[in-house]
């Protein structure tokens, strides 16, 4: 077992514990396709336990005050940040992704927690103007409660510091469930919250082989007042209808289907950086992905050759080899959903203008790749590629741009270059997405309200709106006061 992987069990109530069964499961490098340790494998059982612990804790953490949260939160942002070669190292061995990366997640992860514990001292009230001369009328802002959260495999720290930091700082309790392919990064995540002095019981972590069960107890437990879940689409609709029954409070964070937009008028040394930043960010393993390309024609074959001169440099390979900038997919069935995507465009007349195989590493490694002479009959159009696969369609106008880009149920991020501010501000209006980048290919930090429109979801992550999804209104009306 590589010397940074500590933590195999789950952390509970403040504790380190087998699962119930005592089974455990293997987690695997993607890599090299091999097993790098065993975690705790919970069950319904296990979930609950971590449940009680949540609720257990909640009233005592409820009660500190908020510059006492605000404190222990910081220590805990500054344990991630002192942590950073221990974190990394479990993160590319977990999820394969390059080391650099993994630094630059670390960072990400580390800044909500610093975000949020500067926020935990402004949940501000207010004051209404009262009715009558013998009231008084007050919102107060007040934690939700328990709290549960469903993390991704594709930022294995980050995803769970914008869910537990800001409701950490709101004063509710918190059980997680991380993706079961990097339930490490998280348990060290925990055993740093523990060594920051957060007590027992208000961070809960809970891995799993198959996250159904623990999943239905997050859903369906009335003590858990709050949902939220970064996942596919398909995963998010059923947690939706499993917390109908307790009217839970849900966030979603679900997938997308990026345009990426070139206008003839773009810059094109821009426009290519923030592609490749946009498309090729952890192997195309993100959300927010640029997932189609449309460019004009009057700049089409100059963006195709610049960004194709981009992608033929890139090396691939272990994450934790110098120089590595494009890790292998996470498991078999995403290396068979991108290796059929671009399959069928082939098929449908897609023009190869990079890769378009699987890499000559074998296993999960897939050859950076720009097909060319996409058109809307092809899969890849309309599914999340989540893969290091570029699909460019050239088109004429703008209001047709603009109608393509829109036809998805989905509706997270899209970006688009362009040096026309009366287009800027027509094509960011028309967009139907929840973030666009203008000219721009890197578009989250903690300081910016994160999330989609559509059926990429609903709630915001991170920036100070991310706070109102772990809080609640409570309007007080003082009377008699003649
Ligand atoms: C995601 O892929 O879900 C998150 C990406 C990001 O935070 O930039």
């Amino acid at each position: 077992m590589p010397i940074s992987i500590q933590f195999t069990q789950s952390y509970v109530g403040g504790s380190w514990k087998d699962s119930r069964s005592g089974k455990t499961y293997e987690v695997v490098d993607p890599s090299t396709s091999k097993c790098i340790a065993r975690v705790s494998d919970c069950d319904a059982q296990d979930a609950t336990q971590a449940v009680d612990a949540a609720h257990q804790a909640l009233k005592s953490w409820q009660s500190k005050t908020s510059v006492e949260r605000h404190g222990l939160l910081i220590k805990w942002f500054q344990l991630v940040q002192q942590s950073a070669d221990m974190l990394a190292e479990i993160m590319t061995l977990e999820s394969g992704k390059p080391l650099s990366e993994s630094y630059a997640e670390v960072n990400y992860a580390a800044s909500y927690i610093e975000w949020f514990a500067e926020e935990a001292k402004r949940v501000y009230g207010d004051v209404i103007p009262a009715v009558s001369p013998d009231k008084k009328m007050l919102v107060q802002r007040q934690g939700v409660g328990v709290c549960a959260a469903i993390t991704p495999w594709n930022f294995p720290l980050a995803m769970i510091t914008r869910k537990a930091a800001p409701a950490l700082a709101a004063g509710c309790t918190m059980v997680l469930k991380p993706a079961e392919a990097t339930p490490l990064s998280a348990l060290a995540l925990a055993y740093l919250a523990g060594k920051a002095s957060i007590p027992a019981g208000v961070f809960n972590v809970v891995t799993a082989s198959h996250g159904v069960d623990v999943g239905k107890v997050f859903s369906q437990d009335a003590r858990i007042k709050k949902l939220s879940f970064t996942g596919s689409t398909a995963v998010g609709k059923l947690l939706l209808k499993q917390c109908a029954d307790t009217v839970k409070r849900v966030s979603m964070e679900l997938g997308g289907n990026a345009p990426f937009i070139v206008f003839n008028d773009a810059d094109i040394e821009q426009a290519v950086a923030g592609a490749i930043a946009s498309k090729y960010r952890n192997t195309g393993q993100t959300c927010v992905c640029a997932n189609r390309f449309y460019v004009q024609s009057g700049i089409y074959d100059r963006f195709v050759k610049a960004l194709s001169d981009a992608v033929k440099s890139m090396k691939v390979g272990h994450g934790l080899d110098e120089g590595v900038v494009q890790g292998p997919l996470i498991n078999q069935a995403s290396f068979n959903k991108v290796a059929g995507l671009v399959q069928d465009a082939k098929q449908k007349g897609a023009e190869v203008v990079v890769g378009g195989e699987p890499h000559s590493l074998g296993g999960l490694f897939y050859q950076p790749t720009i097909l060319g002479n996409i058109s809307s009959d092809m899969d890849i159009v309309h599914q999340e590629i989540f893969g290091p696969v570029a699909a460019i369609s050239v088109f004429e106008d703008e209001a047709d741009v603009i109608e393509k880009a829109n036809n998805t149920p989905y509706g997270l991020a899209a970006y688009f270059y362009s040096k026309d501010i009366a287009r800027v501000w027509r094509v960011s209006e028309a967009l139907e997405y929840g973030m666009v980048g203008i000219n721009e290919g890197v578009i989250s930090t903690a300081m910016a309200p994160f999330g989609g429109v559509k059926e990429s979801g609903m709630g915001r992550e991170g920036s100070q709106y991310g706070m109102d999804e772990y809080l609640e209104l409570k309007y007080l009306c003082m009377g008699g006061l003649n």
